[in-house]
This record gives structure tokens, C-alpha cells and sequence, in this order.
């Protein structure tokens, strides 16, 4: 199998092709992701909310991150593994930045970081991609700064925060990123950074005109039900299917169904 790499993202953007991303946080759903033909697998912090249970991402810490992606990676052939750098390891110094990016290379095999941010988070970016590290950037709704924003309401809808936005998405492509997140911001914002930047713009709550789009896999998938944004397409209800079945399950074992003559030794 060819495998992506960041230059088959860059050449996706070029040729109009959109890019399809989804995050996983295990090896079994990173087999089913990849074989179905994902481009990209993001092993996103937000395996703090559907992995772990917490409200926030914050609370995450970096060995468990890499305690996922390294699940993740013995799982995938083909598609570009992606890891989120959670929320300490990196902001307001780069060499802790460096630092946190080299232990998720070295100790999960995956192929690139991504850091919630813009200007402020320039001098990280720099640095670890002068290590050779590919960087993906994140804007919008970053989740790390929650208790900054207050809500999770949709961000950019006024002029001075839209301004900002497209500024900071040029300083991420200056700064060297190959791509970079946007979350949940208007879809016409969105549309004219995924103009005005080179580097693929793949999006979440931000509109059809971005390069490709991510979703959470337990959201998309109907695993995790307590998250119903707008923007949210829901592919299954494995929640409801799953429950069906463990009470199938437990009904089986209850009446002494299972296991029948065919299920022993
Ligand atoms: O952690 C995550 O799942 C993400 C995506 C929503 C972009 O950062
Ligand atoms: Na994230």
C-alpha cells in the first residue's frame, strides 16, 4: 500500500481532491479507520472526553497520549497518523514544545503533531518543525482554552476575531505548518483562509469550502450521544446498538441460552 505523507495532503489541496480525517485513540478502531480508506487519522486530546470521561481536555497528560497513538499506529498501513499535543506540553515555551514532539515521534511512530494556536504559538512551531517534525495547526474553537472562551459557541463571527484568524492561519503557514485545523468558525471565514493560505485548511463546524474535514470518531459513529452539534453528521447509533446487544447478552446468559451445545468443549 502507498502510504500518505504531508506532500500527498499539499498535492490533494492542489489537485481539489478533499482530504477525509476522523481520530481514533486504539488499535482495533485505527484498523477498521484505515482499511476504509481514511487519508488521515488524528489521535486527537479529545480522548480525554470520549476515552477517559472528562469534561475538558485539559486534563490528558502527554503519556497518555502516547499511550494512544502508539495503540493507533500498530493499527494503520496507509493513512497519515497525526498527534494532538496536549494541553502543558507546549504552550509559552519552545523548548518544552520540542521536547513533548520528540517523545510522541520516538515513542509511538507516528508521523506528525498537532498544537492549538496562532501567534502565540509560532516560536513552538518553528522550532519543532526545524527538527523535522511535521506540525499541523488548530484555530477556531481550540478546546485548551475553554475557560478562556467561556462556551463552545461558534468563533470569528465578529470582524476583529475573523481578522485575527486569517492572520494567525498565515503565520502557521510561514511558520511552516503543512496543514492546519479550523473549528467550528463561520463557513464564508473559512472559505477565504482556505483561499488565501496554500497549506490543505481541514475543517470541523467550519462550512463545505475547507480542503477536508475531521470529525470525532465516537461522535460520527453514535458511540459517544451526549454531543449533538449542528455540524455533526451521526453514521450509526452504536450506542443503542451496542446496549441491544449486551441486553441480548445478558437475557442469553440469565435463561441459560448461552452458551448452547455449539459454544462448549
Ligand atoms: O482532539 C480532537 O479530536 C481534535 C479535532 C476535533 C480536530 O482536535
Ligand atoms: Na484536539
Amino acid at each position: 500500500v502507498k502510504r500518505i505523507t504531508t506532500n500527498t495532503l499539499m498535492m490533494m489541496k492542489q489537485a481539489g481532491e478533499k482530504i477525509s480525517m476522523l481520530t481514533a485513540y486504539d488499535y482495533s478502531f485505527a484498523r477498521i479507520i484505515d482499511s476504509a480508506g481514511i487519508d488521515v487519522i488524528l489521535v486527537g486530546d479529545s480522548a480525554s472526553n470520549v476515552m477517559a470521561g472528562h469534561e475538558t481536555t485539559l486534563p490528558i497528560t502527554l503519556d497518555q497520549m502516547i499511550y494512544h497513538a502508539s495503540s493507533v499506529i500498530r493499527g494503520v498501513q496507509r493513512c497519515l497518523v497525526v498527534v494532538d499535543l496536549p494541553f502543558g506540553t507546549y504552550q509559552s515555551n519552545s523548548e518544552i514544545a520540542l521536547a513533548s514532539a520528540i517523545r510522541i515521534m520516538k515513542e509511538t511512530g507516528a508521523h506528525a503533531i498537532k498544537l492549538e494556536g496562532g501567534e502565540e504559538a509560532i516560536e513552538s512551531i518553528k522550532k519543532i518543525v526545524s527538527a523535522g517534525i511535521p506540525v499541523i495547526g488548530h484555530l477556531g474553537l481550540t478546546p485548551q482554552s475553554i475557560y478562556k472562551f467561556g462556551t463552545y459557541a461558534v468563533r470569528a463571527k465578529e470582524e476583529a476575531e475573523a481578522a485575527k484568524l486569517k492572520e494567525d492561519a498565515k503565520l502557521l503557514e510561514e511558520a511552516g505548518c503543512f496543514a492546519t485545523v479550523l473549528e467550528k468558525i463561520p463557513a464564508q471565514l473559512a472559505k477565504e483562509v482556505t483561499e488565501s493560505i496554500h497549506i490543505p485548511v481541514i475543517g470541523i463546524g467550519a462550512g463545505k469550502h475547507c480542503d477536508g474535514q475531521v470529525l470525532v470518531m465516537h461522535d460520527m459513529l453514535g458511540i459517544n450521544t451526549e454531543f449533538k452539534p449542528k455540524f455533526l453528521r451521526q453514521y450509526l447509533n452504536i450506542f443503542e446498538q451496542a446496549t441491544e446487544a449486551v441486553k441480548s447478552y445478558v437475557n442469553d446468559v440469565k435463561t441459560n441460552d448461552f452458551p448452547n451445545e455449539k459454544e462448549q468443549y
